[in-house]
């Protein structure tokens, strides 16, 4: 069995100003002037390094413009300063922390330890020769108030930690990842985080008549498999409704008999990413033991073809009782996650359910890749959600779910069908399709996330690859909750 371990290139630990004995220290500067002697230049992230007196070193690492100065700029500079350290092998280093704490935004200190670790991400697990070949440690000097600096830095590490776990499942190739693996990775951190967890197979879903999940899996020698890790909340709120995510993992979409060509098909492994994402949520919210109870629901298929695969015009019968016909295989991601769906909300008595998932072309069409989709039938959740990702920086537009759309999917010789078979309004279509699954009363969410969750060029605190998409932004709703 695969393990679930994580190599870290960098560890952060905070120790007292006086007992800090090495050569580096990071300060961050604001950059006022040009580039010169003390002064590490204007664009935020650019470095300097100069040598002090005691013959020890300094990394000056530019903020950028003042008046452009924000949370995510200093998650820019923390990705830079961390690129840097490890392109050199530094062992060690510390990070100056009052000039980050007497700037004017209270979250500075994290958001740049943040970039810190998420700039030093790497994907190496399959590669035989290694570009970080040793972790870099880092240490936050405190001036006698260390105490105040563990809470931060605790944050930061669970936060950091499951953005790398959502990274590296989404990166795994489709021949190590697949549902039954994914199923067994859970049961490992389930077991590893204190978590409960349940794995729904082939024949349980059978028997509970998930005819939607299912038919997705048909194709492939790895059926379908929900898996659902139950965190119970802090003691007192064992008793409260849960926060429900739900996540796409579709292992690799080829888009089934509805094939992708070449080009689409490629990449097609990071179809997990909103499943991936769960997975992180879940193991940080164990780790910061939040007082919320929260359930994740990822629903794991692959999406192949073969004698047994299922075919356009099949009709399904999903867990919820309405029959679907199949216009498309490669919408498969809605037809998995109706019925986890429909599972969250007849085995549960949510406070919110939230689905992450790359679910439309579409939405990379409207958006690209900067801004996810939201999609919502409550508008408290959807404002909550859309700030969360104002403040994380990972950002939300919210497009609207007039009923008159579901014109476009109502069926034939079925209830619904999974697509409209033309070329309109693709996203809100699969948000109409999966509002079907939702009772009205349940405020509910759904982030088209297929823009972000992939970047095709290294950005400042996250390579070119997966990014973890949706784990920052709902660990920051989640722990706004009262
Ligand atoms: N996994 C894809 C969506 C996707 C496309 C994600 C590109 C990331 C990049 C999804 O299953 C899909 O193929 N959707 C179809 C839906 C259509 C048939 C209604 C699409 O977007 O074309
Ligand atoms: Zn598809
Ligand atoms: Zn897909």
């Amino acid at each position: 069995m695969e393990s679930i371990q994580i190599d870290y290139p960098m560890s952060l630990q905070v120790i007292r100003e006086a007992d800090w004995e090495g050569d580096l220290e990071l300060v961050v500067a604001p950059a006022e002037q040009e580039k010169g002697l003390q002064q590490p230049g204007t664009k935020t992230g650019e470095l300097l390094l100069v040598e002090t007196a005691q013959r020890r070193h300094r990394l000056l690492v530019s903020l950028g413009p003042p008046d452009k100065l924000s949370a995510d700029a200093l998650r820019h500079a923390g990705g830079a300063a961390a690129k840097w350290l490890l392109k050199r092998g530094v062992k060690t280093a510390a990070v100056q922390t009052s000039p980050l704490l007497n700037l004017e935004i209270e979250t500075a200190l994290e958001a740049f330890c943040e970039g810190l670790y998420l700039g030093a991400y790497h994907f190496e697990r399959h590669k035989s020769k290694k570009e970080v070949e040793s972790p870099v440690q880092v240490y936050l000097l405190a001036e006698g108030r260390a105490e105040s600096l563990d809470l931060p830095v605790r944050r930061v590490s669970a936060v950091a930690a499951a953005v790398y776990l959502a990274r590296d499942l989404a990166h795994e190739p489709p021949n190590v990842v697949n549902p039954a693996s994914l199923a067994e990775r859970a049961q490992l951190l389930a077991e590893r985080d204190g978590l409960s967890c349940t794995v729904l197979g082939e024949t349980q879903l059978r028997e509970m008549g998930a005819g939607a999940i299912l038919a997705v899996g048909l194709g492939s020698r790895t059926p379908s498999q929900m898996i659902i890790l139950e965190y119970p909340g802090q003691p007192g709120h064992e008793g409260e409704a849960p926060v429900i995510l739900v996540g796409k993992a579709i292992t690799f979409d080829t888009g089934g008999y509805s094939i992708k060509d070449r080009t689409g098909m490629v990449g097609m492994k990071y179809d997990k990413s909103g499943g991936a994402a769960v997975f992180g949520i879940m193991q940080a919210v164990a780790a910061l033991q939040l007082p919320t109870p929260v359930v994740g629901i990822v629903a794991a298929a692959e999406n192949m073809i073969s004698a047994e695969a299922y075919r356009p015009n099949d009709i399904i019968r999903s867990l919820s009782g309405k029959t679907i016909e199949i216009i498309s295989t490669d919408a498969e991601g809605r037809l998995v996650l109706a019925d986890a769906l429909s599972y969250a909300c007849s085995n549960y008595r949510p406070r919110a359910v939230i689905d992450l998932a790359t679910l439309t072309g579409g939405i990379v069409v409207a958006l690209g890749s900067v801004r996810a989709g939201l999609m919502s039938n409550s508008d408290p959740l959807a404002e909550a959600l859309f700030s969360a990702g104002e403040r994380t920086h990972e950002r939300l537009w919210r497009l609207p779910l007039d009923e008159d759309y579901f014109e476009l999917i109502k069926g034939d010789d079925s209830d619904i069908k999974n697509s409209s078979g033309i070329r309109q309004a693709h996203p809100i279509v699969g948000g109409i399709f999966l509002k079907q699954f939702v009772p009205d009363e349940v405020p509910w969410a759904h982030l088209d996330i297929a823009g972000p969750a992939t970047t095709d060029k290294d950005l400042p605190y996250c390579p070119k690859g997966a990014t973890g998409f949706g784990v920052r932004l709902v660990l920051d709703y989640l722990q706004r909750l009262g």
